[in-house]
């Protein structure tokens, strides 16, 4: 039987709410398909950090680092500022394990309207493959004459060639694997002077290493445009952690719902556990009320199961979310149109499971 050890943070608001579904599902997904997960649980949230001024214990880290794999829920909630939480949290973890690839499939589910009329699902199907560790988010640069009207800021990006390298090649590497091995990606060497013109160059070099994969690229603006007038065009767009920070919640956008979305922050090389979120935050608009919707969550344990070598166990999970979606008697979230909870859904998913 293969084992794993998944480190578990629900996190804040619905984080909490949508965590407990996906590991109903694991459990159902694990006794079907004969695999023991044993998990750790760890509470580190913004009521962690007002406790203690900590987002997570100054040895968080090495805790997490004899997992498997992370499973983690949203961080962030009104009363701790998002840049104390996110970088007290969740970049440390990306940066110290080296999960330099955030991987999020933006595909339209069946039983899901888009709000692009007249497209099905198999019309929108594709990855956005996003640098997750330098780039647009640093902590170089600084203030002076802060509170004067002299006051001034100066923030840096960083691109680094290996880097730049790494991400380009994990989205080449990906393209192979699908059926129109392309590559789009991401660009604004119009406007940024040094770091795009360097990102288009290490595109087309790591490129020539691919002949048999197609190419093009785009700035961002009309990149953003083009995956609401076109987005049965892309198969594997890759971008800089800004321009893909925003194209990753984009994507989703147009298939309806960034509440069943995604997110895999990814180690390819396997040194260091990789972590695996919902594209959703903390929701505090309707966290507490149990309607959130778990599909972002589980779907993230499918790929999880997958990173983790578990095929059969992931693609099992994705089945079961599409026959719920498509079911006629189907328990949806308020965000789905329906009137269940997060409980409900997640029950279904589950029962799902076991009749596969
Ligand atoms: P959000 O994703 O939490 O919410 C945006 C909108 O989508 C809200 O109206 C919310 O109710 C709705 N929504 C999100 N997930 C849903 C679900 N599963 N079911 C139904 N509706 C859902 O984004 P927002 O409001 O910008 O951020 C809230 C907090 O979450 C902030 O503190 C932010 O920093 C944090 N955040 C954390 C992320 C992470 O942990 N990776 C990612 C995004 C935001
Ligand atoms: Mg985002």
């Amino acid at each position: 039987m293969n084992k794993y050890r998944i480190a578990v943070i629900p996190g804040d608001g619905i984080g909490k709410e949508v965590v407990p579904e996906g590991l109903k599902v694991l459990n159902a997904i694990a006794a079907k398909f004969n695999i023991e997960l044993s998990y750790n649980h760890f509470d580190w949230s913004c009521e962690t950090y007002k406790k203690t001024g900590r987002m997570m214990p100054e040895d968080g880290l090495e805790q997490l680092r004899e997992n498997d794999a992370i499973f983690l829920g949203a961080v962030g909630f009104p009363g701790v500022p998002d840049h104390l939480s996110l970088w007290g949290l969740l970049i440390p973890i990306r940066r110290e394990f080296e999960q330099y690839i955030n991987l999020r499939p933006v595909r339209l589910l069946p039983g899901i309207t888009s709000p692009l009329r007249d497209k099905v699902p198999g019309d929108i199907d594709f990855w956005v493959v996003r640098e997750n560790c330098e780039g647009e988010y640093s902590q170089i640069g600084g203030m002076i004459h802060q509170g004067t009207e002299h006051e001034a800021v100066v923030q840096e990006s960083i691109f680094t060639r290996y880097g730049t390298d790494r991400a380009i090649r994990y989205a080449f590497e990906l393209a192979k694997t699908t059926d129109k091995n392309h590559v789009t990606s991401a660009t604004k060497s119009n406007g940024l002077f040094h770091s795009m013109p360097f990102w288009d160059k290490r595109f087309a070099t790591i490129a020539s290493e691919y002949p048999d994969s197609e190419t093009d690229q785009y700035h961002i603006d009309i990149l953003a445009a083009q995956f609401v007038m076109n987005p049965e065009r892309f198969d594997v767009v890759v971008a800089s952690n800004l321009f893909g920070d925003i194209l990753s919640d984009l994507g989703p956008g147009v298939t309806g719902t960034i509440a069943v979305a995604p997110s895999a922050n990814i180690n390819p090389e396997r040194k260091h556990p990789s972590m695996f979120e919902p594209v959703h935050g903390s929701a505090p608009d309707i966290a507490g009320l149990g309607i959130a919707n778990p599909i972002g969550q589980i779907w993230s344990a499918a790929m999880m199961l997958e990173h983790l070598g578990e095929k059969a166990a992931g693609a099992a999970i994705m089945q079961a979310i599409e026959a719920v979606l498509t079911a006629t008697d189907a328990p949806l979230t308020p965000d789905l149109g329906g009137r269940a909870s997060t409980c409900d859904l997640g029950d279904a998913i589950a029962a799902q499971v076991y009749r596969l």
